[in-house]
């Protein structure tokens, strides 16, 4: 069943579009984040789906009723922001049932939702403090257990883990996930983390001044990005501009671009002649010189990391360009090598057309 839907959803601040045209449908129960850069629009579009912001234009619909002029305190959604926002005059157990005496939720209930809450967050012993007398970490999952005792019917997240440490957001992010399976929680997640997107969602919006780039499953984003931000912005990518050749066999390119000659593979045909492709650099392979899809690397500079090598180089002979191989830890590569590497034909994606 779809939870939320919105169609067309605009919001202008004066001639700035925060949010432009922006069309998507959640699930019930799906983990849906959206991610992008600073200013992209994530929070306002978090906000109109609460109801804390109206939209200039288009729909919002929740359990298939339009919301658009249902304020806040009527919608049946919770939201769990990056400054816990916890009262500091309330104990740990009166800030967790703040939400459901408001929604008037019979005392028994609360109390068995409470015990429940307390125990699954780890803070039985810790419920009678004030939240001054909590870590970074336990505050955010009190402010956790607040929005969920409520039994929203969208949970709506801003960043919730990054007031903490790494340790602390990788612990916090599991407790996140397991609740949220746990009770089938429908959650919209933001952040601009894109480790995080790609761990916990079930399905990822990608968004770019206040549009859409890209909607899909992690897998899909990471591997089959379709322009070069998404790849550019979601791990580390190399992009090339290419020319098309189409062959006689399906599905196959040949492509010419500044790293050579190259053999694409590929379902998803390219969108013109011209084109960008990239690859990962996990991607690229140590190899002989006349291999398929092999081209030669300048080292300029290297980091270890153990079981990888980051090698940072400049394409020999046909460009200047920098470009990014992750190879493992054991490849014996110094700086100022000419080393060759190669990438399948599958590792090669079409992105955009190139327009002038
Ligand atoms: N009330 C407002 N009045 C004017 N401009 C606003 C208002 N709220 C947000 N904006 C602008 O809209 C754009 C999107 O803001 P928003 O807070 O949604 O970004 P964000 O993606 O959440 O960024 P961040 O990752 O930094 O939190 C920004 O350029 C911001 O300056
Ligand atoms: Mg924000």
């Amino acid at each position: 069943m779809t939870m939320l839907e919105l169609q067309g959803v605009t919001k202008k601040f004066g001639n700035f579009y925060a949010s432009k045209d922006i069309s998507f449908s959640v699930k019930t129960g799906e983990f849906v984040t959206l991610l992008g850069p600073s200013g992209c629009g994530k929070t306002t579009l978090l906000k109109m789906i609460g109801g804390f912001q109206q939209p200039d234009g288009g729909n919002i619909a929740i359990g298939g009723e339009t919301v658009n002029n249902v304020p806040a305190e009527k919608r049946n959604t919770a939201m769990c922001f990056q400054s816990y926002a916890l009262f500091p005059h309330l104990s740990v157990s009166h800030n967790i049932c703040f939400g459901m005496v408001q929604k008037k939720v019979s005392r028994a209930e609360q109390d068995n939702r409470l015990e429940n809450a307390l125990s699954q967050i780890g803070l039985m012993d810790q419920k009678d403090k004030m939240p001054g007398q909590l870590s970074g970490g336990q505050q955010q999952r009190v402010a956790l257990a607040r929005a969920m005792v409520t039994r929203p019917d969208l949970i709506l997240f801003d960043e919730p883990l990054s007031n903490l440490d790494a340790k602390m957001r990788e612990t916090v992010r599991f407790e996140i996930k397991a609740l949220q399976k746990q009770h089938n929680l429908t959650s919209i997640y933001v952040t601009h983390d894109q480790a995080e997107a790609l761990a916990m969602s079930d399905k990822i919006i990608v968004l770019n001044a206040g549009s859409i780039e890209q909607i899909g499953s992690p897998q899909d984003i990471y591997y089959r990005p379709s322009n070069r931000f998404v790849a550019d912005f979601i791990g580390a990518a190399n992009i090339h501009q290419a020319f098309v050749e189409p062959t006689d066999q399906n599905n196959i390119y040949r492509v010419s671009c500044n790293l050579g000659e190259m053999t694409i593979e590929s379902q998803e045909a390219p969108q013109g002649e011209q084109v960008y492709v990239c690859w990962r650099p996990e991607d690229a392979e140590l190899c002989d010189a006349n291999s398929e899809n092999s081209f030669a690397v300048d080292v300029r500079s290297m980091a270890f990391q153990g079981n990888t090598l980051e090698v940072f180089g400049t394409i020999g002979t046909h460009s200047e360009q920098e470009i990014r191989l992750q190879l493992s830890g054991r490849d014996p590569i110094q700086v100022g090598d000419r080393i060759h590497a190669c990438l399948t034909r599958q590792a090669i994606r079409f992105l955009e057309e190139v327009t002038a």
